[in-house]
């Protein structure tokens, strides 16, 4: 199987962080409703001179060092991203032109909401298998404070900005298993005809999708695989809501502390939630070389996708 293997990881954050109680400046709502609804306690929000694409460029940054790979080996670049600054040029592009990454490999955003970083990962797969190559430079951006409506409580305290980013290399005999799928829903909506539209949101209808999403992606890849959850060591989904990740550990029957979690601090940063969980477990020593770990993402769309690797 022509798998994927993680070689570097990094993320990015707005300096500016905003804890429940600033969101009162916006809102009628408390700490204490977002902290028992969601587990949502702190997200960072762009200041003027951050945007989607600053962050992607640092996260990028810090993940190639990470990998001690020169720029000059990235193969493949993706970025999944709903917030860039621009139509076009694509996030990716400005991407390639601050790293001077190579002009004769392929450069583009994707855009899947919140499992765009999987489907970009997944993405970078395929191309490189199509195409040749060995290293894909994958990031995950989000800016969602430009998306949304600051007077809508029900979608404002859920999201924050920041990019993650992965460098993976393309093995002949590397464990690697991937699910994806779709239904075309207007459960969460930006845009509209002139992109003039902030974000609206059915949360409920949100959370039901959510919490059969994950149980399904999981079963799935571990029925691709033979293999039972006690064979992985890290669940690493989307970081939209504690309680939707404690109703999947609950379906699934397994200990919680399989399933990594860091909403808290930085709220639903979309495609980019992912990516930060897989740099900060790096970091704090948590992926060691050999490891199994699945990733889930599922969001606006409504979209899902799940990968299986070792690292
Ligand atoms: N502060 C205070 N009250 C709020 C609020 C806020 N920020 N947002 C909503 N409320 C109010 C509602 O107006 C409603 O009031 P009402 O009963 O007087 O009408 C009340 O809280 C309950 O709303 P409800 O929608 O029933 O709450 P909930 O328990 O379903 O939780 C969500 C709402 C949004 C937290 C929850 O549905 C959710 O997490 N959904 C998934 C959203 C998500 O993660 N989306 C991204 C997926 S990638």
């Amino acid at each position: 199987m022509n798998g994927l293997r993680l070689l570097g990881t990094g993320r990015a954050l707005p300096e500016k962080a905003l804890d429940n109680d600033a969101m009162t400046q916006y809102v009628d709502t408390s700490d204490e409703w977002i902290t028992t609804r969601t587990g949502i306690r702190r997200r960072y929000f762009c200041a003027e001179n951050e945007t989607t694409t600053t962050l992607a460029i640092a996260a990028a940054q810090r993940a190639l060092e990470n990998a001690g790979l020169d720029p000059q080996a990235i193969d493949c670049l993706l970025v999944a991203t709903s917030s860039g600054e621009y139509v076009m040029p694509s996030t990716a592009c400005m991407v390639h032109k601050a790293l001077s990454l190579r002009e004769d490999i392929p450069a583009m955003d994707v855009g899947a909401a919140c499992a765009g970083f999987l489907y970009a990962v997944e993405t970078a797969r395929a191309l490189l298998i199509a195409r040749g190559g060995r290293h894909a430079l994958v990031i995950g951006a989000e800016q969602m404070s430009s998306l949304l409506d600051m007077s809508d409580r029900n979608t404002c305290v859920l999201f924050g900005d920041g990019a993650g980013a992965a460098v993976f290399s393309l093995e002949a005999d590397a464990e690697y298993e991937s699910v994806c799928g779709v239904r075309g829903d207007m459960a969460i909506r930006v845009g509209g005809p002139r992109r003039e539209q902030p974000m609206a949101m059915d949360g409920q209808s949100v959370f039901r999708f959510a919490v059969s999403a994950i149980p399904q992606c999981v079963q799935q890849l571990l029925g691709k695989a033979g293999l039972a959850l006690e064979d992985v060591d890290w669940v690493v989904c989307h970081q939209a809501n504690q309680r939707i990740i404690d109703a999947s550990v609950r379906r699934l029957g397994v200990p919680a502390e399989k399933f990594y979690k860091n909403l808290d601090r930085y709220a639903n940063t979309s495609a980019a939630s992912i990516p930060i969980a897989l740099d900060e477990l790096r970091e704090q020593g948590g992926l060691a070389t050999g490891m199994r770990i699945i990733m889930v993402g599922f969001g606006g769309g409504l979209t899902w996708s799940g990968i299986m690797m070792r690292v």
